[in-house]
C-alpha cells in the first residue's frame, strides 16, 4: 500500500523512516507489505513491555469497556489508585505523592511549578545537552541540540546550565570529569544564580537525547549533598531512563540517594499518553491546591495499562533481563570498537547504550542507521552531532534477537566502510 495523505502531516516533525506500519508485536513493527522490522528504538523508549504485551493489551481493553474517561477534578476512578499503589511498590518509600499528566514535557512542568511554589525560589538549574521537553518551560531547559529553540528566542529566563561529566567528549577520566562537573555546578552557585534563588537542580541520570552519556559513579550523590547544603530541590527527570530501562526501575536507583521530585513518562504505560510525577509529601504541602492541573491528567485507560505495565516488567522479570541483554550488548559492542576505528566510544548501563563515532561521525551514523534500516533493523541517533547511534531495544529482548541484531549492525559497519 502507497502512502496515502502524508503530504498533509506537518513536516514540523523531524522524520526517521517512510515506514507504513500495518501492526506491532513484541520487538517487531510490520510493515503493510508484512515486512518484518526489529524495533531498537522501542519508539523513543516507550514500548518497554514490546509492541501490544498481551497483558497491556487486555487492561486496555477491560478498562475501556468500565470507563474511559474520568476527570479528575471531579471524581477518583479505580485504575489511578491502583496505580499508585504500584508505583509506590517500585519507589523509595519518601516518594509517595503523585500527580499525573500526559506527555513527557508536561511531567517537567509541573515538577517545575512544584518545585518554585515549595521553595518560594524562582531559578532551575539543568546540564549542558539535557533534553526535557519541547514546550516554551522545557524548550528552555533543553540544551541538547540548537534545533529545539531555533527562532523560538527569547526563551523562558531563570534557566542556568552547568557541564554534564560526559568522559568522552572531555577528552578525560571519569574522576576528572566528575571533579570538573561538581566544581562548576558549586560555581554557578556562586556566580550565576544564588542558592537563595535556586528552586531546583534537574538532571537526567543517564543523558538521553544528549548522547546516551552514563555519568561517572557519584554524581547524583555529589548533587545530592549540594542541594542538601542549600535548601535545593533535587529533580531527577527518569522520562527516559525510566521503568526498567537501566536494569533498575529507575536509573536513580544505581547511586544510593532518594530524590525529592522525579519526572515519569514513555516507558510508564507502554505506548499510552501518560506521565507524571512523584514527590515527598512535605513539598506537596506547599504546593497551592488548583494553581496547577489538566483535563485528561490521570486517564483512566492509560493507568491501567501503566498498572499492567509495571505488572508484566515484575512477573516477567524484566530488570533482570534488561541488566543481561545489556551485558551482551556493551561486551558485544566493545569488541566492534576494537575491530571498526571509527568507533570513538561505547558507553551504556542496563537497555540504554550509545555508539559515538569520530570524525565524520554525523555521515557514519546516518550510513550505518540506513544500512541497517534495509536489514530491518530499526537504530535511532542523539548527540549535538547526530553522531551516536542510541541503542534502546524493548526490554524483553532475547539474547537470540540481540545476536541478530548485533549481526546486522556489524553488516552495516562493514558496508558504510566500504562506502
Ligand atoms: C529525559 C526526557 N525528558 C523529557 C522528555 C519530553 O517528553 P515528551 O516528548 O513526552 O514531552 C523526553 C523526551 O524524549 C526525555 O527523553
Amino acid at each position: 500500500m502507497n502512502l496515502l495523505n502524508e503530504e498533509y502531516l506537518s513536516t514540523v516533525w523531524s522524520r526517521v523512516t517512510n515506514i507504513l506500519v500495518d501492526h506491532g508485536k513484541g520487538i517487531y513493527l510490520y510493515n503493510t507489505e508484512g515486512k518484518r522490522f526489529m524495533d531498537f528504538t522501542s519508539g523513543i523508549g516507550v514500548v518497554n513491555t514490546g509492541h501490544c504485551h498481551p497483558k497491556v493489551v487486555e487492561a486496555i481493553q477491560k478498562q475501556s469497556n468500565e470507563l474511559i474517561f474520568g476527570q479528575i477534578n471531579i471524581i477518583y476512578h479505580k485504575p489511578v489508585l491502583s496505580l499508585i499503589e504500584e508505583l509506590r511498590s517500585i519507589l523509595p518509600s519518601a516518594l509517595d505523592r503523585f500527580f499525573f499528566s500526559n506527555s513527557g514535557a508536561e511531567a517537567v512542568e509541573a515538577a517545575v511549578k512544584l518545585a518554585k511554589q515549595a521553595t518560594g525560589r524562582s531559578n532551575i538549574i539543568v546540564f549542558q545537552g539535557g533534553f526535557h521537553g519541547r514546550t516554551h518551560l522545557t524548550m528552555a531547559m533543553t540544551t541538547s541540540k540548537t534545533i529545539y529553540r531555533s527562532m523560538y528566542q527569547p526563551l523562558v529566563p531563570g534557566i542556568f546550565v552547568s557541564p554534564y561529566p560526559y568522559p568522552y567528549y572531555y577528552g578525560w577520566e571519569n574522576r576528572e570529569t566528575l571533579d570538573f562537573a561538581v566544581r562548576e555546578l558549586k560555581r554557578l552557585l556562586k556566580t550565576q544564580t544564588a542558592p537563595k534563588e535556586t528552586a531546583a537542580i534537574i538532571v537526567e541520570p543517564v543523558l538521553g537525547e544528549g548522547g546516551y552519556v552514563v555519568p561517572p559513579a557519584g554524581f547524583l550523590s555529589a548533587i545530592r549533598k549540594i542541594c542538601d547544603e542549600h535548601g535545593i530541590l533535587m529533580i531527577v527527570d527518569e522520562i527516559q531512563s525510566g521503568f526498567g530501562r537501566t536494569g533498575k526501575y529507575f536509573a536513580f536507583q544505581h547511586e544510593e540517594i532518594v530524590p525529592d521530585i522525579i519526572t515519569m513518562a514513555k516507558g510508564i504505560a507502554s505506548g499510552l499518553p501518560l506521565s507524571g510525577i512523584a514527590y515527598r509529601q512535605e513539598l506537596g504541602e506547599k504546593w497551592l491546591t488548583g494553581s496547577h492541573g489538566g483535563t485528561y491528567g490521570g486517564n483512566p485507560i492509560a493507568c491501567a495499562a501503566a498498572e499492567a505495565t509495571i505488572r508484566v516488567i515484575k512477573e516477567e522479570k524484566l530488570l533482570q533481563n534488561a541488566g543481561e541483554r545489556g551485558k551482551q550488548l556493551l561486551k558485544a559492542l566493545s569488541g566492534l570498537k576494537k575491530e571498526f576505528s571509527f568507533i570513538g566510544d561505547v558507553r551504556g548501563i542496563g537497555l540504554m547504550a550509545g555508539v559515538e563515532f569520530s570524525g565524520k561521525g554525523n555521515e557514519i551514523a546516518a550510513a550505518v542507521q540506513r544500512e541497517a534500516l534495509e536489514k530491518g533493523l530499526l537504530l535511532l541517533t542523539c548527540g549535538a552531532e547526530s553522531n551516536i547511534i542510541r541503542w534502546i531495544p524493548p526490554l524483553i529482548v532475547t539474547g537470540d534477537q540481540m545476536d541478530e541484531a548485533l549481526n546486522i549492525f556489524r553488516k552495516a559497519l562493514e558496508r558504510t566502510i566500504n562506502r
